[in-house]
């Protein structure tokens, strides 16, 4: 069979059970093109795409402008390594930098890459900058985080399928319960050797909790009271899937008017990734101000892909799309009709327990216990009903659309999910 062949199918799915590796367990549906916020599986069925492919997919399916972008900077030069300097990384991080308002940014190419990156560069900045001693610096993590897979991350997950004969874990992490500014304040309390805190604003692989009014603001200026970096992980939540630029937003130039509802929160080191590049290629980013960034000299940290010069040229196209198309205020506004609208469902039916969620990271969580199946059985009939979602747990489904969405296409997907959850009950 030759490689290029059209596929059926059952055929691509039984390839990648026969020659890859099983570390995931996707919904039956085989993708073949991508349009805006459509995508087509290979025998022509056309799906809302309500995942975005976790959030990276914020400017939609093969954007024009992004997706030329890389073809031109294709055709020009792919990669140099760090070895040398190329014509597109200083002038993708001036324009990262002023965009999300820090001094410096460090590339990379994955969001887990990125985690780790902020990790060493607060070891770094406690033991030269804090002066912990040597190997003692520890820092606060959230209970139910999801920051990547590699082995340091997952060492301090508490999610037993991504830790189990994973071990031996890295140390140093103190682990406190989500959203609550106590727990904080007691982990802080009595011991200087903490670098930092690291946080998902909403945490969406857990199931899009959003934390309290307060919450973050609240623990910023604990981290500052102890002098520990406030490190957000918004991998999942920036480039305006939350109705704003980032979901903390301090201080980031976000178009979005109704920002000025929610307190701004600067962190101290900003995680992005995913939609950083729209989609269309690995590019994740760690930024913070000199005082911090400073830390990390020649040899320290590196990739041979971070700051490649397509990685610059289309994190540049798809930071220009997200304003020029106002993504942040068309989330925020679509994000209050499918709350408003989907919300209904709790009322109108038992299967439906909660609705939450902010611009277009939403969630529904399900009338059923954590280990069902009810919410993978769901997303199969919202499948067969054209809309691809996927559970984040037995019981919670994560809607996370293209923010380029219209409201038209917007209340159209609301009808299928309604019309689907309705069916199922019955
Ligand atoms: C908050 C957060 N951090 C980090 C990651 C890891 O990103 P990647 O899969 O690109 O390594 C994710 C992925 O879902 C995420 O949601």
């Amino acid at each position: 069979m030759a490689v290029l062949e059209k596929l059926t199918s059952q055929q691509a799915i039984d390839l990648e059970n026969n020659y890859g590796a099983h570390n995931y367990h996707p919904l039956p549906v085989v993708l073949s093109k991508g349009e805006g916020v459509y995508v087509w599986d290979v025998e022509g069925k056309k799906y809302y795409d309500f995942l975005s492919a976790y959030s990276a997919v914020n400017q939609g399916h093969c954007h024009p402008k992004i997706v030329n972008a890389m073809v031109e900077q294709a055709k020009t030069l792919t990669l140099t390594s760090r070895a040398f300097y190329n014509d597109m990384l200083g002038q993708y991080e001036k324009y990262a930098t002023e965009y999300f308002g820090f001094d410096k940014l460090l590339p990379m190419n994955t969001g887990a890459e990125a985690v780790e990156t902020a990790l060493k560069i607060s070891r770094k900045w406690a033991y030269e900058k804090k002066g912990i001693a040597e190997n003692e610096a520890q820092i606060i993590v959230c209970e139910n985080n999801f920051h990547g897979r590699t082995t340091t991350i997952i060492s301090f997950s508490n999610d037993p399928v991504a830790r189990e004969n994973f071990g031996p874990y890295t140390e140093g992490f103190i682990k406190i319960e989500y959203d609550n500014l106590e727990a904080l304040a007691n982990a802080l309390e009595n011991n200087t050797n903490v670098a930092a805190f690291l946080v998902e604003p909403i945490q969406g692989e857990a199931g899009v909790y959003v934390p309290s009014e307060g919450y973050l603001t609240g623990a910023k200026a604990l981290c500052e009271k102890h002098n520990v970096l406030f490190i957000a992980d918004e991998v999942q939540t920036g480039i305006a899937r939350t109705g704003r630029l980032l979901a903390t937003c301090g201080n980031c130039s976000c178009d979005n008017k109704n920002c000025s509802n929610t307190p701004d929160v600067k962190p101290d080191v900003l995680i992005l990734g995913k939609a950083l590049s729209g989609g269309a290629y690995p590019v994740s980013a760690v930024l913070a101000n000199d005082d911090v960034m400073n830390v990390i000299r020649p040899g320290n940290h590196g990739s041979t892909f971070g700051g490649n010069p397509i990685a610059a040229a289309v994190a540049i196209a798809a930071l220009e799309v997200v304003k020029e198309e106002k993504l942040a205020e068309n989330a925020y506004r679509l994000g209050e009709i499918f709350r408003e609208e989907v919300g209904k469902l709790v009322e109108e039916t038992e299967l439906v327990t909660l609705v939450r969620g902010r611009g277009l990271l939403n969630a529904i969580v399900i009338n059923d216990t954590e280990d069902s199946k009810t919410a993978w059985n769901i997303c199969m009939k919202l499948r067969d009903n054209g809309l691809l979602a996927k559970p984040t747990h037995g019981n919670i489904i994560r809607f996370a659309p293209p923010l380029v969405m219209n409201e038209e296409q917007l209340r159209d997907c609301i009808s299928i999910i309604k019309k689907t959850i309705l069916e199922y009950e019955a």
